[in-house]
């Protein structure tokens, strides 16, 4: 088979494109032939920072992807030879990602895809919708449904976002009402095109003002990609007993709370990260997405606030610097 692999930490140029031995499928194991591999934030931020380890002198990276059951090993019985599937977290704990014609993963991270949804969007699925999901179970529901989250209001911050995105689309599936921060008017067309009721330019005006106006007792709780530059609005924008829910460490790594205000309020700060997750939290976000998935309640595409971006196998390195570079949208490998 053809894989992207790399063998040292560095620059885009360090992937190479190589031949390997088909992976087969062993106890409890699924081989997929991907389709569509989904390039993530995770994927250049690892390969710029983290070599290969233990028994492995290479990695392919990639942790999102959509394709078809290729071999299934013993004691696998939920998904058959033929199956479209997506993967779920296929470079956590392992050296071979979805950056690969074919991939072997233990069974309870290939879940089926229905055949009403693309292998684009299979592949755009993974972390951020798993993380959309961790976000928004980390207040008062522990699940997603529809109308989990009916008469609650959620602030997305930066919905044009690959995992805002996903946050608005899953909230709005809930049931919330949804309010996001976008920095432009584009990207404000693409956070309502994603579905969200109010949109706020948090560059302009007075954003707190804005979303008050919409929340007066405060929002329910926040999915935050940037808690530093945004911690005094969020702070000042989330209801008593509410919420903070932060992914990401986008403009600053170093947060200082003022106690008095979060005290004040009973505010829970939660901060989630989808390497370590409980079996049992990815499980749960598998099941919803899936649910909403059946109920046609999650799209891609530039119609659903997601333009896709569509590369080579041999162009993973320019697909990682697009993702690097903060390109709008889903950044997918067309291997089919
Ligand atoms: N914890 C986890 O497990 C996990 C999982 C997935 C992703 N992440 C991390 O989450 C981050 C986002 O990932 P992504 O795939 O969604 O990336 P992305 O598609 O590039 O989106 C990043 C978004 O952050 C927004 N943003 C930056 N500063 C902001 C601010 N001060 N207020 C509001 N929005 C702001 C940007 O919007 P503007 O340009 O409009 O500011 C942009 O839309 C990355 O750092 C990624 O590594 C973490």
């Amino acid at each position: 088979m053809k894989a992207v692999v790399f063998s040292e930490a560095g620059p885009s140029d360090v992937l190479r494109l190589v031949e390997r031995a088909d992976p087969s499928a062993g106890p409890g194991e699924v081989v997929v032939r991907i389709a569509r591999s989904g390039v993530n934030p995770t994927d250049w931020k690892l390969r710029a920072a983290v070599g290969p380890s233990g028994p492995h002198d290479e990695i392919t990276p990639g942790h999102d992807g959509a394709g078809v059951v290729e071999a299934v090993g013993p004691g696998v019985g939920h998904v058959g030879v033929g199956d479209r599937v997506w993967v779920v977290l296929a470079q956590v704990g392992r050296a071979y990602g979805t950056a690969a014609e074919l991939t072997v993963q233990p069974a309870n991270h290939v879940v089926p895809l229905p055949d009403t949804a693309s292998f684009d969007l299979g592949a755009a699925l993974g972390v951020p919708f798993m993380t959309a999901h961790r976000a928004l179970t980390s207040g008062s529901v522990s699940r997603l449904e529809s109308g989990a989250l009916t008469g609650q209001t959620v602030l997305v911050a930066g919905g044009a976002g690959a995992v805002g995105n996903a946050a608005i689309q899953l909230a709005r599936w809930a049931g919330a009402t949804v309010i996001t921060t976008v920095s432009s008017a584009e990207k404000a067309a693409l956070a309502r095109a994603a579905g969200a009721h109010h949109v706020v330019n948090y560059r302009e005006g007075d954003p707190q003002a804005e979303i008050l106006a919409v929340a007066p007792a405060g929002v329910d709780l926040v999915a935050e990609v940037a808690p530093v530059p945004n911690l005094a609005l969020d702070l000042a924008v989330t209801r008593v007993h509410g919420t903070v829910a932060v992914y990401a460490r986008e403009g600053g790594d170093d947060l200082v709370l003022p106690m008095q205000s979060a005290i004040g309020k009973n505010l829970r700060f939660e901060f989630l990260v989808l390497y370590t997750l409980a079996e049992k939290l990815v499980q749960a976000a598998v099941a919803d997405i899936s649910a909403a998935l059946a109920e046609g309640a999650v799209r891609v595409g530039e119609s659903a606030g997601l333009p896709l971006h569509h590369y080579g196998l041999t162009e993973l390195a320019q697909a990682h610097d697009a993702v690097e570079r903060g390109i709008i949208g889903k950044v997918l490998v067309e291997l089919d």
